[in-house]
C-alpha cells in the first residue's frame, strides 16, 4: 500500500522498544532446531523473514510452536532433531524476501542425503547465490539453479560431505554462517579465513551452546580478519534463548530523533555487538548525541539501552573498513547526511548493490527526487548536506526493500510537504511493529 509521511512538530520522546534482532532470531530457530531436546526462545522477531525460517524447519520435521509461560510471557518452543536428524523438506522452501533464511538454510541442508528446493519473491530471485554455491559445492553437494546462479535452485545434499578450507571473497555473515552450518554435520575440521570481520552472531551462539569453535584474529592490508575453525559432529543440548532488540531497526528512530527538534529517546535492550555498531560510531562522529547505558551480556551478546538526543549534524567520510559493521544502515545514514552540514562520502559500498534492492541506486535516485545533490560510483556515495525543501509531496520508489521504505519515511518527517512511498508491505519482513511507533510521531492530519 502507498503511504505518506509528513513533517511533524511532534518530537520523539520517551522509551522505544524496537523490533527483536532479525539475525539472532533466524539463528536461534536454526540452532534450536538441530539441538538435542527442547529450547525456548523469548523475544523472537515475528517478522515475515523469520517466519520463513520457522516454516522451513517445520517442513524438515522440527516441531515449533508459540506458547505462553506462567509469567504470561510469549515464547517459541522448539523440539530439536539433533545435528543429523533433519528430514527431507516435504515441499519447496519458499523463502519470501529473506536472503538470510535462504543462504543459511542452503548451508544447513548441504550435508544431508536429500534434496531441498528453494525459491523466493521477485526481489530474492534477483539476488546473487553463487557466493554460497561455491563453498557448498566444495562440501560435496550438487546444485541446480536458474541462469546466473539465481533462485529457484535445488541443493542435492551429500551425506558424506567433506570439510573445507575457504577464504571469504566478500565480508558476508550469511556466507560465513552457511559454511559454519554445513560444517556442523560434516566430519572433520572446516576452516574459514575471513579477511574482513563481519557480524559474528553464529560464532557467539555456537560458543554459548558449548560448541568448541576457534577464532584467531589477524591483520591483513590494514583490515581486521579472523581465522575460524570448527570440528564437525559435536552434539549440543537445547536451552533458553533471549533475543536482544535489533540495532538495525533502532537505527531508523535513532536518526529520526537526531533530526526532529526537541527529541530525546531511549531505545531499550538493543544488541550492540561491536561488529554491528558502525552507525553509532559514525553518527557520534557527525555530532550526534548518543549514549549507551545499562550495558550487559545476554547469551554472549552485548546488550545496552541507547539514549539519543536531537543534535546538529556535520558531514563525514565513512571509511570502507567500517562498511561491514553498518552494512544495513547506509539507507538511513544517507538521510542523516542529507540534513548534515557539509558533504559526506560513504566508501566501500559494493555489497549494497546485492541487498533486497540495489540500495546504492535506490538511495541515490530517491534522494535526488527529494532535491538532494548526490554522486555515486560502483562502490561509493557522496551526499551534499542541505537542500531546498521540495514544494510538493515527493514520490519514493521502494523496490520491495523494507530498509529503503523505513529510511524515506523518516526523511518524510523532515519535509514540509512530505513523501509518499509506493509500498509499505515489505516493512513487515523485519519490523512488524514499525507503524505503531512511527505513527506516534508522524503528522496524523494528512
Ligand atoms: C545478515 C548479514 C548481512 C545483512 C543481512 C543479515 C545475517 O548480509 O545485510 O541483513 O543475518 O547474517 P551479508 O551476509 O550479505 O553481508
Amino acid at each position: 500500500m502507498p503511504l505518506i509521511a509528513k513533517k511533524s512538530d511532534i518530537p520523539l520522546n520517551g522509551e522505544i522498544t524496537p523490533a527483536p534482532d532479525k539475525s539472532i532470531s533466524h539463528r536461534s530457530i536454526i540452532f534450536s532446531s538441530i539441538a538435542n531436546g527442547v529450547s525456548k526462545i523469548y523475544n523472537l522477531l515475528e517478522g515475515e523473514d523469520v517466519i520463513k525460517t520457522i516454516r522451513a524447519m517445520q517442513l524438515m520435521g522440527v516441531e515449533i510452536s508459540k506458547k505462553i509461560d506462567s509469567q504470561n510471557q510469549n515464547f517459541f518452543e522448539v523440539k530439536g532433531s539433533g545435528i543429523v536428524g533433519l528430514m527431507e523438506p516435504q515441499d519447496i522452501l519458499d523463502m519470501g524476501n529473506s536472503g538470510t533464511s535462504t543462504r543459511l538454510l542452503a548451508g544447513l541442508v548441504s550435508p544431508y542425503d536429500f534434496t531441498s528446493f528453494f525459491t523466493g519473491d521477485n526481489s530474492l530471485r534477483k539476488r546473487p547465490m553463487n557466493r554460497i554455491f561455491e563453498p557448498i559445492k566444495k562440501f560435496g553437494a550438487k546444485i541446480i539453479s536458474r541462469h546466473n546462479n539465481l533462485a529457484p535452485f535445488a541443493i542435492i545434499g551429500n551425506g558424506d560431505s567433506l570439510p573445507i578450507e575457504y577464504r571469504m571473497k566478500m565480508a558476508s555473515a550469511q556466507v560465513k554462517s552457511a559454511i559454519l552450518l554445513a560444517s556442523i554435520s560434516t566430519r572433520g575440521q572446516t576452516t574459514i579465513i575471513e579477511p574482513q570481520k563481519c557480524r559474528d552472531h553464529t560464532e557467539i551462539m555456537m560458543k554459548s551452546l558449548g560448541l568448541k569453535i576457534s577464532q584467531e584474529n589477524f591483520i591483513e592490508n590494514n583490515q581486521n580478519g579472523t581465522k575460524i575453525s570448527y570440528h564437525g559432529m559435536q552434539e549440543f543440548a537445547g536451552r533458553d534463548f533471549y533475543i536482544p532488540n535489533d540495532i538495525s531497526s533502532s537505527a531508523f528512530f535513532m536518526v529520526a530523533c537526531l533530526l526532529v527538534k526537541d527529541s530525546k529517546i531511549t531505545l531499550k535492550n538493543v544488541g550492540v555487538n561491536p561488529l554491528r555498531t558502525g552507525l553509532i560510531e559514525t553518527l557520534q562522529e557527525m555530532g550526534g548525541k548518543i549514549l549507551l547505558t545499562n550495558i550487559k551480556e545476554i547469551n554472549g551478546e552485548k546488550v545496552a539501552d541507547i539514549i539519543v538526543e536531537y543534535s546538529k549534524l556535520k558531514g563525514i567520510t565513512v571509511p570502507a573498513s567500517r562498511s561491514a559493521s553498518m552494512i544495513d544502515e547506509y539507507p538511513i545514514l544517507s538521510i542523516a547526511c542529507a540534513f548534515a552540514e557539509g558533504e559526506s562520502h560513504l566508501l566501500g559500498l559494493e555489497e549494497l548493490k546485492a541487498k533486497e534492492s540495489n540500495r546504492l541506486q535506490m538511495i541515490a535516485t530517491n534522494l535526488e527526487n527529494c532535491g538532494v545533490a548526490v554522486k555515486f560510483t560502483e562502490n561509493s556515495l557522496s551526499i551534499k548536506g542541505g537542500f531546498v525543501m521540495p514544494k510538493n509531496l515527493v514520490a519514493i520508489k521502494t523496490a520491495m526493500d523494507h530498509r529503503i521504505a523505513m529510511s524515506f519515511l523518516v526523511m518524510g518527517l523532515c519535509l514540509e510537504n512530505g513523501i509518499e512511498i509506493d509500498d509499505d508491505s515489505m516493512i513487515a519482513t523485519s519490523f512488524p511493529n514499525f507503524f505503531n511507533i512511527f505513527n506516534q510521531f508522524n503528522n496524523q492530519d494528512l
